[in-house]
């Protein structure tokens, strides 16, 4: 990754590490309780999440395999979650720091690698991909979820100028058939997949990333001058002097290592 992507997202998620293990959308979820149940059918023992965040995934699994090793460019934010780990008991999961297209474990050292509402940041997921497939045994399983790409590329140029507005450090979501062609050039295939709405609460999303309120008045302008399709595309609900609320297209993947 780039040293300029690196501090913006070491700058986005430093700066507010504990909303992230705070946040009740990240804590659970369907997406959460999908990758647990394909990581349970795995019969996992060693399981790497990349981008680990606040900790939930790497948590929830530390219920039910052996050995999860949290994973995550910003240092603030492995502190954060190893220090919520603490209050709940697990005292299973390690924590090292690092950047996603750089892993540094050995070769097939995992049956499972999660990496959840992260991908979007990497500034290179095919290199990120490659490294994946590195550290996964033979027919081991990548349990993946992110936001979904749109199809339609003014509603996918509209969706990311407003992601990126809330967060500098969010590069680009990527299509359905980019994540097929991203796993299959580095060697996984995808066994299953699905696709999840989840509500995103605007004040609440928002205020994770400490918008200033000039900036979160521009976004909230922009929202409403945007073409009517657009903001329909994700379900965009606005009252009269505010943005309310509007759904994420998420996408999940099991691909295995072949
Ligand atoms: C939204 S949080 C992840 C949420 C978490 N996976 C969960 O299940 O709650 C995004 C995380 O990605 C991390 N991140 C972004 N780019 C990264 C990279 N290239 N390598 C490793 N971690 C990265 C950030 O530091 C941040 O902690």
């Amino acid at each position: 990754m780039s040293d300029e992507q690196a501090r913006r997202v070491q700058a986005q998620f430093g700066a507010n590490a504990s909303a992230y293990v705070t946040s009740p959308l990240h804590a659970a979820g369907d997406d959460l309780d999908r990758l647990l149940a394909w990581g349970a059918a795995r019969r996992a023992d060693r399981v790497l999440d990349v981008a680990t965040g606040g900790g939930h995934t790497a948590l929830a699994f530390a219920g039910i395999v052996r050995r999860v090793v949290a994973y995550d460019l910003t240092e603030p934010m492995l502190a954060a979650a190893r220090a919520h780990a603490r209050t709940r008991g697990a005292a299973s999961i390690e924590f090292v720091a690092g950047d996603a297209d750089a892993l540094p474990f050995r070769d097939e050292s995992f049956d499972v690698v999660t990496c959840r509402t992260a991908a979007h940041h990497f500034a290179d997921v095919a290199a990120a991909v490659r490294q994946i497939h590195r550290v996964l045994r033979p027919g081991g399983s990548l349990l993946l979820q992110d936001i979904l790409g749109h199809d339609d590329a003014d509603a996918n140029a509209f969706i990311l100028e407003v992601e990126k507005r809330r967060d500098p450090s969010h590069v680009r979501s990527y299509r359905a058939a980019q994540w097929n062609a991203f796993l299959r050039a580095a060697g996984l295939t995808v066994i299953e997949d699905s696709l999840i709405w989840k509500l995103r609460e605007w004040s609440e999303w928002t205020g994770r990333m400490r918008m200033s309120a000039e900036a979160r008045r521009d976004l909230e302008d922009f929202v409403r001058r945007a073409p009517e399709r657009c903001r329909a595309a994700f379900e965009f609900r606005l009252a009269e002097d505010a943005v309310v609320s509007f759904n994420d297209r998420q996408i999940l993947i099991r691909a295995d290592r072949d």
